[in-house]
């Protein structure tokens, strides 16, 4: 729309202020009717409670605090069928009961191959040889006197939605989506180790490797061990947890989670890369010719509806319902989110609320008021480098059905008149 009397445009803002301000009073206005209808004789608000009579607990009770007793079931899960055996296995972070985009410690989701290693920083070292001028090891110590910085970061396993491949199967985003987390690392960039210890020109692959009993490694480009990886001893101020990787760990964003070695003891510099378990057997997509591509390390634009979910189903009827989710991308900030309550009919932009940082989780909302009919609820996300999220069948076009990793389609709740929701797929 064009108003030549209105240069700066101020009337059309307006119009879409106004339009926002309508759309907010009668989602308002519902909740408040709700309100009215409760005030007339509620106990709890008419009688005194336990909580408002009797003093609390002190200050001497948690001297490192845990969520309240109410929040019990916020807890990671596992899928029975998924775990073999505990030590070599995963759980899934809660995103159903989540907002925001930052996880706390105790729910990111854990993934180890040999258990979680315990590790005295005192007795950790970083080692750092192969192709460089001066072999280096450092101590925490050592490292903690790098410049550092902080810098917040998805970590999502290339494996999340692989149970997904061939169909619906899990119910529940924590299952389907779980493998993800996001917190703020502290950490001393990698290129300021590689600088110290002389990279030299004929290195072009690093080699990073754990001091867990998997011993797990991973070739790692020079390129973007230069560029914004880092190595890290803080989640979200705190110490890493250890099943983390306490003391230490690699970040590389971005990049799948694999690469992300927990516990780093050694970095190698090489002309090459190696050919490791986890970079040929395991972590490559065989597609539907037999082939398998290797070295897929960027995780692309993805995201998903964390409510309503199957885990959190909608309880309160009809009227204003809020409708969010996470959106990621691997190659920089989330764009965009559309929404979809018709199985992508059609779509609607939702708000992306707080930070947008590269390589971050994003967290969006889209708010309707539901007329209490039945949904199809899918998300469709585009990143600052015009990535689209394709949907599954898309996926399969391109990569056959073998896969397990990297598989980024678009989820689709079905929401029934009752509010109850299931893992679906529309075609
Ligand atoms: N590093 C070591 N040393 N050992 C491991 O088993 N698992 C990897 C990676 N780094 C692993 C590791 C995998 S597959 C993933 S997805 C991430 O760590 C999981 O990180 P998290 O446990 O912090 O969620
Ligand atoms: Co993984």
């Amino acid at each position: 729309m064009v108003d030549d009397t209105d240069p700066k445009g101020t009337k059309q803002k307006a119009s879409r202020r106004d339009f926002l301000k309508a759309g907010l009073l009668s989602g308002a206005a519902v909740a408040a009717s709700a309100g009215a209808a409760r005030a007339a004789g509620e106990p709890l608000i008419t009688e005194i409670q336990d909580w408002n009579r009797y003093l609390g607990d002190g200050v001497d009770v948690a001297p490192y605090g845990t969520p309240s007793e109410f929040e019990a079931h916020v807890v990671r899960r596992d899928v029975p069928w998924l775990t073999a055996d505990p030590v070599s296995s995963i759980n899934f972070t809660p995103l159903h009961e989540l907002d925001g985009i930052i996880t706390p410690n105790g729910l990111c989701f854990e993934r180890h191959h040999g258990g979680t290693a315990v590790i005295n920083p005192a007795d950790h070292r970083l080692m750092i040889h192969g192709l460089v001028d001066t072999p280096l090891v450092f101590t925490m110590e050592d490292l903690k006197r790098f410049p550092r910085e902080n810098r917040v970061y998805f970590l999502e396993c290339a494996a999340n939605g692989g149970m997904e491949w061939r169909g619906s199967q899990l119910n529940g985003c924590q299952f389907t989506h779980g493998m993800i987390h996001c917190v703020v690392y502290t950490g001393v960039p990698l290129r300021y180790l590689l600088e110290e210890a002389g990279v030299k020109t004929t290195g072009k692959w690093l080699l990073a490797e754990g001091a867990d009993s998997a011993a797990m490694t991973r070739s790692i480009p020079m390129e973007k061990a230069l560029d914004d990886c880092l190595v890290a001893f803080k989640m979200n101020g705190e110490a890493l947890r250890p099943e983390q990787g306490y003391p230490l760990r690699l970040c590389v964003p971005g990049w799948e989670g694999n690469m992300w070695v927990k516990w780093l003891r050694r970095l190698e510099v090489g002309d090459e890369p190696w050919a490791q378990r986890e970079e040929t057997s395991k972590y490559t997509d065989l597609l539907a010719n037999g082939k398998a591509r290797r070295h897929t390390f960027m995780m692309e634009v993805k995201s998903v509806i964390t409510s309503p979910s199957p885990q959190v189903p909608v309880t309160h009827g009809k009227g204003p319902l809020v409708i969010s989710g996470l959106a990621w991308s691997g190659g920089g900030t989330i764009s965009r989110v559309d929404v979809t309550i018709d199985g992508g009919r059609t779509w609607q932009p939702a708000r992306i609320d707080g930070p947008s940082l590269p390589k971050a989780l994003h967290r969006f909302y889209l708010d309707i008021n539901w007329d209490g009919s039945e949904m199809l609820l899918q998300s469709r996300a585009m990143d600052d480098q015009g990535l689209v999220q394709p949907t599954k069948n898309e996926l399969r076009a391109a990569r056959g059905e073998n896969s397990i990793y990297h598989n980024n389609g678009i989820q689709t709740w079905h929401v029934n008149n009752d509010g109850v929701v299931e893992n679906v797929e529309v075609s």
